[in-house]
């Protein structure tokens, strides 16, 4: 709390990430700044340790500190970090990503999310010489994107209205968003999955539908690359997009991102102006190579979805065991498993998930909205995580049952905020 209050003197949020901040993490019973984290766990500044499903929002695959990555990082820091010329580096790491991704035959790297699909935008718009894009899921916060959502505060409407919106797993909002802008779509852009898994067929449509407006499907892999499979839920579904971006895992919490693709297509980079002077930072690229290069040898994305398959399964027992079915659904790949809550009669989705974190924050869990499971998760920090769920799912259920639950919330409850899936 203090750390908060000096923060925000000096941080608007107190913090550089929307997700990491008070809006996400209710003042008065969570954990606001981290001191260190190890493995599958994390320490705040009281010196509590938590079980961590968030990781990093993702970013971590391998778990916190891992020693192969710490030791790439640190042998390119006698090296160098960020130098006069570009490093072998740069073509090392794309080759590995040439290697496993299907969509990959060209790479440039950046170094958030945003960076990679504002980038595949700009190519798209420049290839196709058209302005309008099509999206479905989460990209990022530059204007293009971000302008069609209700955080839209500072973005133009001339730029906003460029951005239309498509529902997953429902063909006909993609149909009729093509037939409204017929030859103006450059690109749709979408997370291969986030929630639920595709409907049989649905990728498949979407990438007709895309190349007979003669736009460029884009794949935005920040989280499902490297995690559902080492070639990316491209791989796994067997449907290969024009364009693709990778961020998160791919450095196991280095700040590096990727955009892929066609040869012909990545060729319009050297048109384009996609520069920036971090592009080619080498402790993030050496990160990666490290991971990558454990990605190659295999193993890494069936360890995440076989320990994510068990926490989801054991999760789901205990739901059962107290009849928490109607209020509490786990969806999604194991690697990345999604908390859908309902409302009951007296209590909100706000308030039934405030309460959740109150009670597994203050068992030593910490957890929001998805388990985003790293190879650390040993069978131990799974039984252990089990033991939390069993205790706060039990609580849940008496205060839901004893219509107290507002009575024990030590905090207003969490305020609904932008959805973005
Ligand atoms: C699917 C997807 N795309 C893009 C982004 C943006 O990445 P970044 O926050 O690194 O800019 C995110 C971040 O959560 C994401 O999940």
């Amino acid at each position: 709390m203090e750390q908060l209050v000096r923060a925000e003197r000096s941080i608007p949020l107190g913090s550089q990430t929307f997700s990491k901040s008070r809006t996400q993490y209710p003042v008065g019973i969570s954990p606001l700044y981290a001191a260190k984290a190890k493995g599958a766990e994390i320490w705040d500044l009281d010196g509590n340790k938590y079980i961590d499903l968030v990781s990093a929002l993702a970013s971590v695959t391998l778990g916190y500190g891992d020693k192969g990555v710490e030791k790439a990082v640190k042998k390119q820091l006698k090296l160098g970090v960020s130098m006069s010329l570009p490093g072998t580096l740069e073509a090392e790491v794309a080759e590995l990503i040439v290697e496993m991704v299907p969509s990959a035959e060209m790479v440039r790297f950046g170094k958030n999310g945003s960076d990679a699909t504002s980038a595949a935008i700009r190519l798209a718009r420049a290839y196709t010489g058209r302005d309008h894009i099509i999206v479905c899921g989460y990209h990022g916060w530059q204007d293009w994107y971000i302008g069609s959502t209700t955080r839209n505060k500072g973005v133009p409407d001339s730029v906003s209205d460029l951005t239309h919106k498509f529902e997953y797993n429902n063909i006909a909002s993609l149909q009729d968003a093509l037939s409204n802008l017929e030859g103006k779509i450059a690109a749709v852009i979408m997370e291969p999955m986030n929630i639920v898994f595709p409907e049989p067929d649905f990728l498949e449509q979407v990438q007709k539908l895309t190349q007979d407006a003669g736009a460029l499907l884009i794949f935005d892999e920040t989280i499902t690359g490297f995690r559902f499979a080492r070639g990316g839920a491209q791989e796994l579904f067997g449907i290969t997009p024009d364009l693709s971006t990778f961020g998160k895992g791919m450095a196991n919490g280095f700040p590096l991102s990727a955009v892929v693709g066609r040869r012909e297509v990545m060729m319009e980079m050297e048109e384009i102006f996609f520069s920036g002077t971090f592009g080619g930072e080498m402790l993030s690229l050496a990160a990666a190579k490290s991971v990558l290069e454990r990605q190659l040898v295999g193993g890494i994305c069936e360890k995440l979805a076989n320990s994510g398959d068990e926490l989801a399964a054991r999760t789901g027992a205990i739901i059962t065991q107290n009849e928490l079915g109607n209020v509490l659904q786990l969806s999604g790949h194991p690697s990345w498993k999604f908390l859908n809550w309902r409302p009951t009669e007296h209590y909100s989705v706000d308030e039934l998930k405030t309460y959740f974190m109150q009670q597994s924050f203050q068992k030593g869990l910490l957890v929001l909205s998805t388990h985003n499971v790293t190879t650390a998760f040993s069978a131990q920090i799974i039984d252990r995580t089990i033991n939390i769920y069993g205790a706060v799912l039990a609580d849940l259920t008496r205060v839901i049952n004893e219509s107290s639950l507002r009575q024990e919330l030590k905090v207003e409850p969490l305020k609904p905020l932008f959805r973005v899936r």
